[in-house]
């Protein structure tokens, strides 16, 4: 059994699509320090790349949602923050490896939720409006 996630489902809208499989890759590659036994360093700047991308996804996604007005932001964007409010507090802590690893279930299951629930919704508002 493979120990690698894949991001299969679409919202819809391209550049969105990307940055979701970016974000993916960023969660496996933390994935697979940790289940190598990498060191800290190696865990630490798996975890601040994830988070980096984390803030320049939702940044861009609420941008998009913004410019087309789409009438649910407001309740995706505190969806986002309380997700960026987890990872900044999983940074502050020593990234030992059984730690990380069970919040990283946590973190995996929440990208699918949030992309194949509140993310999808976004998808047809923005194709009607040309968005692709
Ligand atoms: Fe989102």
């Amino acid at each position: 059994m493979s120990l690698m996630w894949s991001y299969t489902c679409s919202v819809g809208i391209e550049a969105m699509d990307d940055q979701h499989a970016a974000l993916m890759d960023a969660l496996n590659e933390l994935l697979a320090a940790l289940s190598h036994g990498a060191d800290q360093q190696t865990v630490s700047g798996c975890m601040a790349h994830l988070t980096t991308l984390t803030e320049q996804h939702f940044a861009s996604e609420e941008r998009l949602m913004e410019r087309y007005e789409f009438p649910g932001l407001e309740g995706h964007r505190l969806e986002h923050r309380a997700l960026l409010e987890r990872l900044y507090e999983w940074q502050g802590k020593r990234p030992v490896a059984g730690y990380l690893s069970s919040r990283l279930e946590e973190l995996r299951s929440w990208f699918h939720s949030h992309t194949e629930g509140a993310d999808r919704e976004y998808g047809p508002w923005m194709r009607e409006r040309g968005v692709r």
